[in-house]
């Protein structure tokens, strides 16, 4: 066959972030939106990249970030030989919704399925999938530097877990449905930016930094037992003391603070940041609400979300 198609999730970060980079615990989830990548054979090279409905935005000899991420995907062994690659996001990119990694670990399967064709036996499955992961990192080292692979990792399995850069991902089983309302501060940035302002702290500061991630440690070990037990009201708390160390960390923003103290007086039981912060997107909690009969109520929790997301709306007027 002369092409395969391969798609990837987006993700929100729920604890964690930053803290992951030097090897804490960190909780994600897939989102429904991600990308979508078509891989075709070429006759020779080099590799091309078409973003969206664009022209084509980078070859594999290009040098700019996107050129060179691409070809470090393409060259992770065994090298992909020539190809043309349409990809599509439905993820606003720098919004901390993981656009950079859904796109890559996408690009990576497809090619992953072409370059096998029908031939691959299941238990190779997990091979590939090592593969995808590793051409997706190959992709992020360029935009972030040093990253964790969390990003990757959910957008390639999507669903909730608890993650660590030493052991990857184990799935967490929520007691309850979380239902989050996800808003943007209208200013993409650079998690790159972010991870080595952080970094630079690490550098001349080891004490402090060590102590904001050893309280983001016993924050997302709570974390975990809160959705495991069905606890959203802990689960609110801890996203709020996870925000305010993450200020602490001067990887919030004005804006940022705004979205979480709109969602908070408009019902959120908790609000922080998620992804690179420095822009991006906040995360809300929606409370839950139950009928009489102890099912959950979706009506009232819609009109929850609503609310919060009104709260931002009006916001955004001034
Ligand atoms: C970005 O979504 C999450 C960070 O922790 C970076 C990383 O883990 O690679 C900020």
């Amino acid at each position: 066959k002369g092409s395969a198609e391969g798609s990837a999730s987006g993700k929100v970060i729920l604890f964690g972030e930053h803290a992951v980079v030097y090897g804490s615990p960190a909780i994600a989830a897939g989102l429904d939106r991600g990308a979508r990548a078509v891989v075709t054979r070429l006759p020779g090279g080099p590799s091309t990249l078409k973003l969206g409905d664009g022209s084509v935005v980078a070859d594999a000899s290009s040098s700019n970030d996107l050129g060179r991420a691409f070809a470090a995907l393409l060259e992770v062994a065994p090298a992909i030989p020539p190809v043309r690659v349409e990809a599509r996001c439905d993820l606003p990119p720098g919004g901390g919704l993981g656009s950079s990694a859904a796109l890559a670990v996408s690009i990576a399967r497809a090619a992953e399925t072409l370059v096998r064709g029908d031939e691959a036996r299941p238990e190779e499955d997990a091979a590939i999938e090592a593969r995808v992961l590793a051409r997706a990192a190959a992709w992020e080292r360029i935009f972030h530097g040093n990253p964790s692979g969390i990003d990757a990792t959910a957008a390639a399995r999507g669903g909730i877990f608890r993650f660590t850069r030493a052991e990857g991902a184990r799935p967490i089983t929520p007691r309850q449905d979380l239902v989050l309302c996800v808003g943007s501060t209208g200013h993409p940035s650079s998690t790159r930016t972010t991870v080595e302002l952080i970094a630079s702290q690490h550098t001349k500061d080891p004490a402090l930094v060590k102590r904001s991630i050893d309280a983001v440690t016993s924050i997302v070990g709570n974390a975990v037992l809160a959705i495991e037990a069905g606890d959203q009201r802990a689960l609110g708390d801890l996203m709020n003391m996870n925000q305010l160390v993450l200020s602490g960390l001067f990887v919030s923003t004005s804006e940022i603070e705004e979205l979480c103290a709109l969602a908070r007086s408009a019902g959120a039981l908790g609000a922080k940041l998620t992804g690179g912060g420095g822009g991006g997107c906040v995360i809300a909690l929606v409370p839950p609400s139950f009928r009489s009969d102890g099912t959950r109520d979706e009506e009232r929790e819609a009109e929850s979300a609503a609310r919060i997301l009104d709260a931002w709306r009006s916001a955004e007027g001034h």
